[in-house]
């Protein structure tokens, strides 16, 4: 109740003359619109809750309850399992603080939807779509909520939840397409009936000995987001982009009704939702998906700790190693690096940061051994040779070969993000850019000039690696470069071998001004030397700085204008917003000074 009141309290009228109402605004539906809106969905309408509001003085008060929600702050399983849950909150307002100890913050739903439709079926979505246009509230559509650039989250709005629609997951040994469509694909497929996450999916497929192209973390949802904005994965070199994997979609459209959408019918809808990203063109509430067969896998891991060494000569051995990425990608590698933070391995070393990465290869069944010493050779020969002068001296060189019977024990050994990312937080952003060939091969000194740009500080301070995590993600080549019909992912991702990520931080009691910096310093100087190595390439729509002046071109290339007849011919009354995503260019939250406020349009 505490967050509803404040909520009123803070609404300021927007000078825009078409806005979605807001709380505040005497457009707002009546209690007994909602009521009636929760009678047509056997009462699953929640009036939404901060998740910490137990953590501040009221009705709600618990410090047992509030000890837990501390506890499980960072766990993305319990924040996805909660309507207010967000992994990124673009604003944190409500923090699972210690009332009692003295803190007196305010708890409000900030960007958290005011009502969320629990919903279990097509009906439910239905429901809250033509709610949502008759009342001109705003609508968002949930799935897990980890999505980085907050495309799920929204001040004032109406959300459908999709998380608890499950109709199960079901395996074709042969898939057979609806309606007696023609397919090119003859081999096994899932259909996911719902919000289910990719842990689920992984263990179903291992079951059936199968191979899915699904998140590097299990945590993330199969048919949301990911699945519509591309998707890349520990087997993605194999078998393509998991959006290439999709061969059928069940999608609630704006006009209420259910449709499917595959290569006869609404092919221009399957295209747009293979690539063109979430949230905008209507709700997915199945997908069915390639089933690949099983095989073994080799892994490598390395690490490249410097003992007395200075980062810079980290950056110049990691600008060595990444520039043989292409080749390692040819010879069938794949898998993530990071260079991170000494101190998150609780290492004080005078650099501040190491080198790692998790790589894999895929193992035919016939060839195996000449493929896998082929893939040692090469290894053993562009990267290793250069780095064990080092060992024991300036760097600590730790590699390791292992053998995995199957996709599974690579991913729960060394692939998977099993090291749980921290969730809940707002004081952080990412860019990400894809690297092509030319970008890679021969080029290692303007790779190390990058790195030394991105580890430089905006104020022209020394090298420093506290509070910056770089990962790259050696997840395209192979089959990622084969375009598929029906998709609209970026074309850029068809030449891309490497995705690096830039993650920059800052303390929670950084002034405004720091954290503007910051901001700045990534979205400008630090993408911009990512961009100059990279001309024509593109960011990952998923993991991507909303703040990036070129969204349109960076996140969808040439495919926008397309995207967007799509989204017209599919939602013309704009049903669906979200950030940055295809058709988001005709709306604008007025934010004030709170970072969040009602969604106007810009004409
Ligand atoms: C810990 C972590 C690990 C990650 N690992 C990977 C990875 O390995 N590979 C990768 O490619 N990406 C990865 N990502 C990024 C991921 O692809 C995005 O966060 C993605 O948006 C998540 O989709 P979701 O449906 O789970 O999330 P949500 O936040 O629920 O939704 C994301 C977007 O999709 C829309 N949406 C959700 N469900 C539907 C639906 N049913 N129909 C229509 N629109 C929908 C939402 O409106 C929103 O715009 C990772 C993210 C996190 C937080
Ligand atoms: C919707 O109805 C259910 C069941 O009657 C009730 O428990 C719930 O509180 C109602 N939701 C709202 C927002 O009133
Ligand atoms: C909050 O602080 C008080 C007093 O220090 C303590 O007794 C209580 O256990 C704390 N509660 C939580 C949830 O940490
Ligand atoms: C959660 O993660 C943050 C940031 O990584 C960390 O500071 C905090 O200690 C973690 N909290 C718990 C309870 O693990
Ligand atoms: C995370 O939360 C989920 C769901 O509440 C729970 O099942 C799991 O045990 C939690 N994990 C940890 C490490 O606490
Ligand atoms: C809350 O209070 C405790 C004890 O006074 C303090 O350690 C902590 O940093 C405070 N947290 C915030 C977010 O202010
Ligand atoms: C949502 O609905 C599901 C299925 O009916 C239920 O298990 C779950 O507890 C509900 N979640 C919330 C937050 O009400
Ligand atoms: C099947 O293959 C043909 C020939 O390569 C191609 O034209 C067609 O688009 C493919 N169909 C699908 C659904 O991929
Ligand atoms: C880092 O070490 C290298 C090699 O020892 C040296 O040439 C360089 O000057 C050092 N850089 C800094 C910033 O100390
Ligand atoms: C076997 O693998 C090697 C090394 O990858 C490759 O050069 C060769 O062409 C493969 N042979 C067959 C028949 O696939
Ligand atoms: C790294 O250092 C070596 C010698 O110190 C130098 O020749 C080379 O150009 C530097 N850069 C890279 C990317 O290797
Ligand atoms: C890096 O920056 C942090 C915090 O800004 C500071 O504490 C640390 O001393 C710096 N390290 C170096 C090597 O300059
Ligand atoms: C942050 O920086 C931008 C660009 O320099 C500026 O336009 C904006 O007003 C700043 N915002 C705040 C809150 O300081």
């Amino acid at each position: 109740m505490l967050g509803f009141t404040l909520l009123l309290l803070a609404g300021a009228q927007s000078v825009f003359a078409k806005c979605k109402c807001t709380p505040t605004d005497p457009c707002w539906p009546s209690l007994s619109a909602w009521s009636a809106l929760n009678t047509s969905v056997d009462g699953k309408l929640i009036h939404t809750q901060p998740i910490a509001e137990p953590c501040y003085p009221g009705a709600d008060y618990s410090n047992q309850l509030c000890q837990y929600i501390s506890d499980e702050w960072n766990n993305s399983s319990f924040i996805e399992l909660n309507p207010a849950g967000y992994c990124y909150p673009r604003v944190e307002t409500c923090p699972p603080v210690n009332i009692t100890a003295g803190n007196h913050t305010q708890c409000t739903l900030g960007t958290a939807p005011v009502y969320t439709i629990n919903a279990t079926e097509a009906e439910d979505v239905a429901a809250g779509i033509k709610f949502a246009q008759d009342n001109n509230v705003r609508l968002v559509i949930k799935n897990t909520g980890h999505d980085i650039v907050g495309r799920s989250q929204g001040y004032g709005a109406l959300m459908v939840w999709i998380k608890y629609i499950q109709s199960g997951v079901t395996f074709q040994e042969t898939y057979a397409p609806s309606n007696g469509c023609q397919s090119n694909w003859t081999g096994s497929a899932f259909t996911v009936g719902g919000g289910y996450i990719w842990d689920d999916l992984y263990t179903t497929a291992a079951s059936h000995d199968r191979i899915v192209v699904g998140g590097d973390d299990p945590t993330v949802g199969v048919i949301g987001g990911y699945l519509q904005g591309g998707g890349h994965s520990p087997s993605g070199h194999y078998f393509g982009l998991a959006t290439d994997q999709v061969l059928e979609l069940t999608v609630v459209l704006a006009s209420g009704e259910t449709v499917t959408a595959n290569a006869c019918q609404n092919t221009d809808l399957f295209t747009a939702l293979r690539g063109g990203g979430g949230g905008t063109y209507g709700v997915v509430i199945s997908a069915t998906i390639k089933a690949h067969p099983a095989h073994q896998f080799i892994g490598h891991r390395l690490y490249v700790i410097p003992q007395t060494a200075n980062l810079s000569t980290l950056l110049n051995i990691s600008a060595n190693i990444v520039s043989k990425y292409s080749i390692l990608s040819d010879a069938g590698f794949s898998g993530y690096a990071e260079i991170l933070p000494s101190s998150e391995l609780s290492l004080s070393i005078p650099a501040g940061a190491i080198y790692m990465h998790s790589f894999g290869v895929m193992i035919p069944s016939s060839n195996a051994s000449a493929t896998i010493q082929h893939a040692k050779s090469v290894l053993n020969s562009e990267i290793l040779a250069d780095l064990l002068p080092y060992n024991g001296s300036d760097f600590l060189i730790e590699s390791t070969w292992y053998n995995f019977p199957s996709f599974e024990s690579y991913y729960d050994t060394i692939a998977g993000g099993s090291s749980a990312e921290p969730t809940g937080v707002s004081d952080l952003l990412l860019s990400s850019r894809m690297f092509d060939k030319p970008s890679l091969l021969n080029n290692a000194d303007n790779l190390e000039g990058m790195l030394h740009t991105i580890f430089s500080k905006y104020d022209g301070g020394p090298l420093n690696a506290t509070d910056i995590v770089i990962y790259l993600c050696l997840i395209g080549g192979g089959q990622v470069l084969h375009p598929t019909p029906y998709t609209s992912v970026n074309p850029a991702w068809r030449k891309t071998y490497l995705l690096t990520e830039i993650i920059v931080g800052w303390p929670e009691d950084a002034s405004a001004q720091t954290v503007n910096h910051t901001i700045n310093d990534l979205t400008f100087r630090k993408s911009n030397a990512m961009k100059a190595l990279t001309p024509g390439m593109g960011s990952y729509v998923n993991e991507a700085d909303g703040y990036d002046p070129s969204w349109k071109e960076d996140f969808f290339g040439p495919n926008y204008d397309w995207l967007l007849s799509v989204k017209r011919k599919y939602d013309p009354d704009d049903v669906f917003y979200c950030w940055r995503c295809v058709g988001s260019e005709s709306w604008a939250e007025v934010t004030g000074g709170r970072g969040y406020g009602p969604l106007c349009q810009t004409s």
